[in-house]
């Protein structure tokens, strides 16, 4: 788009993988308006802000945000079409435009391939646009391609939503019901990012291995289809389920060299109890018995995990019990969270809530284990060679960045014309979130 047609379109994205794969979309789906990217929010003719309601104090980070944005749009003379997209907009839509009437478009995470019609709607000085359904057509059968050049690291959604109904959590409330793309389009999306310059592709959904193709198998059987995309030279999948592991999927991890070797296999608890006032449905030994499966069939595999400390009815000897399952498995890498009290949930209805002050202590405990389990795994990586995909400049002038099999930033000193090759690396050192390496040979691994 040239000359007056030529807008600018700002995207702030907060929360999962999925939100940032959303805000791309999202960016797509404009682009035949004449929306262009533009790195700042001051004086962009549109602003979207993508927003997570996981946990804390959601909805005020959103006002607090949305304050700061409407100054900015006051500054274009109201001109600033102001959006509010994802799981917060799709929980509070309506209390949004009551609090912050200058926001123009609320729209849902299921909504968003209707964004051009909106934004024409809202055009019409005064209009304030909601679109919280869940509406009967799939937005992904009326995305546009996308336009823009990838990444070399590139995620795509195969499957969205969750009926899992886990005490504690929003998202089979805000994503809505389970959903599985077809192989077809799945295949066609990411046959389009390897051709923009794609080299490593993760397969997105809030149950990612609940994924299932009709009668044409599950998540082991779609990874082999990708790994026979030319051009294509990793494949990983996020966030999975300890329920949703079956066979084919272990499999896969023995058979497809390019799958790599780090999964994040969210346990929430390592106590049986507090998994099943979870509504987790899997014990913890149910979770031990799948990481011995997945460990014979790729004994290099690291693991990573999500924590919840202080569900309720959370006791010592419950925390503790998730202590032990992390010192029997050992992490290469961990998230862990508070128990947060998300309003509509079965969980935040509770009596027996853990106290603040207890929660505190006990993630204080856990990260400083799954710190010193990381600091292990990654000291273990030095002077070992192992394959590393560049994705771009580093830090410093002469270095160059990219991710070892296991997810670590490593830097080198190397030069840009390897950035989208993958290059075999020493790792000599490491650093508290990353490796430093130097070039085993120069040559390209593909
Ligand atoms: N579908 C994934 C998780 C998606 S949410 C799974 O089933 O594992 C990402 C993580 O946020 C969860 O794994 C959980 O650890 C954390 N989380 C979700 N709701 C939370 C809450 N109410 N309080 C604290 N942490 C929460
Ligand atoms: Fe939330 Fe549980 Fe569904 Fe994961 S499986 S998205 S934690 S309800
Ligand atoms: Fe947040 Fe929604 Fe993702 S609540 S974690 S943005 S699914």
């Amino acid at each position: 788009m040239i000359g007056n047609n030529l807008k600018r379109l700002h995207v702030i994205t907060w929360g999962c993988q999925m939100n940032v794969y959303d805000s791309g979309r999202m960016a797509d789906v404009l682009a035949p308006l004449g929306y262009a990217p533009a790195a700042e929010p001051d004086g962009a003719d549109m602003v979207i802000l993508n927003t997570c309601h996981i946990r804390d104090k959601a909805a005020e980070k959103v006002f607090s945000e949305l304050g700061r944005l409407r100054r900015l749009k006051e500054a274009t003379g109201g001109r600033m079409i102001l959006a509010v997209a994802g799981c917060v907009a799709q929980a509070e839509g309506a209390e949004i435009l009551a609090r912050a009437p200058y926001v123009d478009i609320v729209l849902g995470p299921q909504t968003y391939h209707r964004l051009p019609e909106m934004v024409a709607r809202a055009s019409r000085a005064g209009n304030t646009v909601i679109e919280t359904d869940f509406p009967p057509e799939d937005k992904f059968d009326h995305l546009p391609e996308s336009a823009t050049p990838q990444g070399v690291t590139a995620f795509l959604t195969i499957q969205e939503g969750c009926d899992k109904f886990c005490s504690f959590c929003v998202v089979p409330y805000t994503r809505g019901a389970e959903q599985s793309r077809p192989v077809a389009a799945i295949l066609r999306e990411a046959g389009h990012l390897v051709s923009q310059g794609a080299r490593e592709i993760t397969l997105l959904g809030q149950n990612v291995n609940a994924w299932h193709g009709g009668g044409n198998g599950g998540l082991g059987r779609l990874l082999r289809d990708l790994a026979e995309i030319p051009g294509l030279l990793r494949l990983r999948y996020a966030t999975s389920h300890p329920r949703d592991m079956d066979d084919a999927l272990v499999a896969a991890h023995r058979d497809i060299p390019m799958l790599m070797p780090f999964l994040h296999l969210p346990v929430q608890s390592g106590s049986d109890r507090i998994l099943a006032a979870m509504n987790r449905r899997h014990t913890a030994d149910d979770y031990r018995r799948i990481v011995d499966r997945l460990r014979e069939a790729r004994p290099d595999l690291a693991l990573s995990s999500d924590f919840i400390v202080g569900h309720p009815g959370e006791t010592v000897s419950d925390f503790e019990a998730t202590l032990s399952l992390i010192r029997e498995i050992g992490f290469a890498q961990a998230y862990s969270f508070k128990y947060s009290p998300r309003p509509g949930t079965p969980a935040a209805g509770a009596a027996a809530q853990v106290p603040e002050a207890e929660k505190d202590r006990r993630l204080q405990v856990l990260q400083a284990l799954l710190r010193e389990q990381q600091t292990r795994f990654n000291a273990g990586c030095v002077g070992l060679d192992m394959p590393v995909l560049f994705t771009g400049p580093g830090r410093h002038p002469g270095q160059i960045a990219g991710r070892s099999p296991f997810l670590q930033p490593v830097h080198v000193t190397g030069t840009p014309h390897l950035i989208g090759h993958e290059t075999m690396v020493r790792i000599v050192d490491t650093r508290p979130n990353s490796l430093a390496g130097t070039l085993v040979q120069e040559r390209r691994i593909a």
